[in-house]
């Protein structure tokens, strides 16, 4: 029996092919569940505390959706400014404070290792929805569903993964789970922003078939979906070299076109121009269903948590 209940989730490597199944499965339950109707009471008297130190619309919005589809209550601290860490607090001070609020906290801060750092400081299981240019893990639990429903399945997939390799936390955590279905991955990027060296060895290790390119069309032509992500300005320190990088990858209808196959588009959102938005209506654009899909995965993940399901 796979049971998360009491679990931090602070990684992608901290999943096995068991747990992922068991958290697909739930998630779909409750995606039915919720077409009859709008919300359940199973986490009824549980309060969630979400903690964003950075901005967030999607993540906070559906982890506080979640939790009220379930019937839970929800504390959150939207900003940095408006809390004490502008003060000077620590995050484990945070944590432990909050933890005397919550039963669950979810954490998003700019540092990476910031949601361990709050995860040994609480009782309460945390879920990191973002440590700097870390680790996104619900974001790559959800990306899978999505994976599961468009494509029919995870098995010998192909997969090119574009843009800022280096500092895109989705990516991160997102390779770490599609290397235990054994799928082959093409890494897009310009050469400053190729996937960190120690993530590439191990995914090599472990026997998955990695190919590094800075070539989009090619990867593209090979693979069944494509990952696109945002150049993350936020995290360059010279905005100089920021500028010599962006719009290094666009995919617009003529792309599409040149490629003559359906392929389909995912994308953590929020984009900026790598997807434009004459590409929101062919078919394989899933980006919009996958955030719908988020709402879903995070009421599994609380509710298996908390020890609910
Ligand atoms: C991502 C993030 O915050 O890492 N957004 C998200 O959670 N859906 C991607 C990004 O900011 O580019």
């Amino acid at each position: 029996m796979v049971s998360l209940k009491g679990k931090d989730i602070l990684h992608g490597n901290q999943f096995s092919r068991k747990e992922i199944d068991a958290v697909i499965k739930v998630a779909s339950d409750f995606e039915k569940e919720l077409k009859k109707k709008d919300s359940l009471t199973l986490l009824k008297g549980k309060i969630l505390a979400t903690l964003f130190f950075e901005p967030s619309t999607r993540t906070r919005l559906s982890f506080e959706t979640a939790m009220q589809r379930l019937g839970g209550g929800v504390i959150s601290m939207a900003s940095a400014e408006s809390s004490s860490a502008a003060k000077g607090e620590t995050v484990a001070d945070t944590a432990r404070t909050v933890d005397q609020y919550a039963d669950v906290i979810v954490i998003r801060h700019p540092r990476i290792g910031s949601a361990k750092e709050a995860a040994d400081a609480a009782q309460a299981p945390v879920i990191n929805a973002g440590d700097g240019a870390g680790q996104h893990p619900t974001q790559a639990l959800l990306d899978i569903y999505t994976i599961q429903k468009e494509l029919g399945s995870l098995k010998s997939l192909k997969v090119s993964l574009v843009g800022d390799l280096k500092n895109g936390r989705t990516v991160h955590a997102l390779v770490e789970l599609l290397s235990l279905f054994g799928t082959r991955l093409y890494f897009v990027s310009p050469e400053s922003l190729r996937m960190p060296e120690e993530i590439t060895s191990q995914l090599k290790q472990k026997g998955i078939e990695v190919v590094e390119t800075g070539e989009m069309k090619e990867a593209a032509l090979a693979s069944d979906l494509i990952y696109m992500t945002r150049i993350q300005k936020e995290r360059f320190g010279d905005l100089s070299e920021y500028e010599r990088v962006k719009g290094s990858y666009i995919i617009g209808s003529e792309f599409l076109k040149k490629l003559k196959k359906k392929i389909t588009i995912l994308h953590p959102l929020p984009r900026v121009d790598e997807i434009s938005q004459e590409v929101d209506s062919y078919p394989g654009a899933a980006y919009f269903r996958q955030v719908r899909n988020g709402i879903f995965v995070r009421m599994a993940l609380l509710a298996m948590i908390l020890g609910k399901r």
